[in-house]
């Protein structure tokens, strides 16, 4: 039987995920030990790399996966587990994510379309296994913004010092975790796609919750992320 590229995507990487969990790793940056996470690393790279180079843009689409807004840049669900959930990001120009964490997850984004710039800061909860503790003695309740998801915010917004920036055309790979970085995506303003970008995540394990930076507001949202479309279905606003 031949899967389409996504199919076949989704498939390549359940069983990479499973792989390691026979052999009794937890998949996650802080449990996965280093030799289990370079092997499952390799097997995720190379099927991202073989979708990427089967399916392009145009099983993205056919999927009802790409979806551009006019308000902000969207996430569309693909595929979700235990163990991970694949989605893809459509950023038109001048569109980007505030300052973000990936909770415990390994976070691979691969770039379908166009062209992303990412900034990377250094993370003041690197190595701190409970979201509930505080950054600094100061941290105190903040007026959370009116957005569907938000479970609160703090202030201060701690000092956030970036560490690298960078620009990323189609078939880059990335990779980030909370050990290693907070993140800003958005499009590149020289991003060679009409629409803007286009990019596909891979989270391990799911990501259920988010700090957002907000050095404007000086305040840390704590967001259950959402989705503008499941499985190719658009989602009701709520
Ligand atoms: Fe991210």
């Amino acid at each position: 039987m031949v899967l389409a590229p996504v199919e076949e995507l989704c498939a390549a990487l359940a069983q990479a995920f499973e792989a390691e969990r026979e052999l009794g790793y937890e998949i996650n940056y802080r449990d996965q030990p280093p030799d289990s996470f370079q092997r499952l690393d390799s097997r995720v790279r190379g099927a991202l790399q073989q979708a990427f180079k089967t399916g392009d843009l145009a099983a993205f689409q056919a999927g009802g996966y790409i979806n551009f807004s006019s308000d902000h840049y969207t996430r569309n669900l693909v595929a979700a587990s235990d163990d991970y959930e694949l989605m893809v990001l459509c950023w038109r120009k001048g569109q980007g994510s505030r300052v973000h964490n990936h909770a415990a997850a390994h976070g691979w984004v691969t770039v379908l379309g166009g062209r992303v710039e990412e900034t990377r800061y250094s993370n003041p909860r690197a190595g701190m296994e409970d979201d509930s503790v505080p950054t600094s003695p100061r941290e105190g309740p903040a007026v959370p913004p009116p957005l569907p998801g938000v479970l609160g915010a703090v202030t201060p917004c701690p000092q956030l010092r970036e560490t690298g920036r960078g620009v990323a055309g189609p078939g880059s790979i990335l990779y980030i975790n909370d050990g290693q970085a907070l993140h800003a995506v958005r499009c590149a303003d020289d991003t060679d796609l009409e629409e803007g970008a286009v990019t596909l995540h891979l989270y391990a394990p799911p990501v259920r919750r988010v700090f957002l930076y907000e050095p404007d507001q000086d305040r840390v949202v704590q967001r259950v992320p959402g989705f503008f479309s499941r499985g190719g279905v658009r989602v009701a606003e709520p």
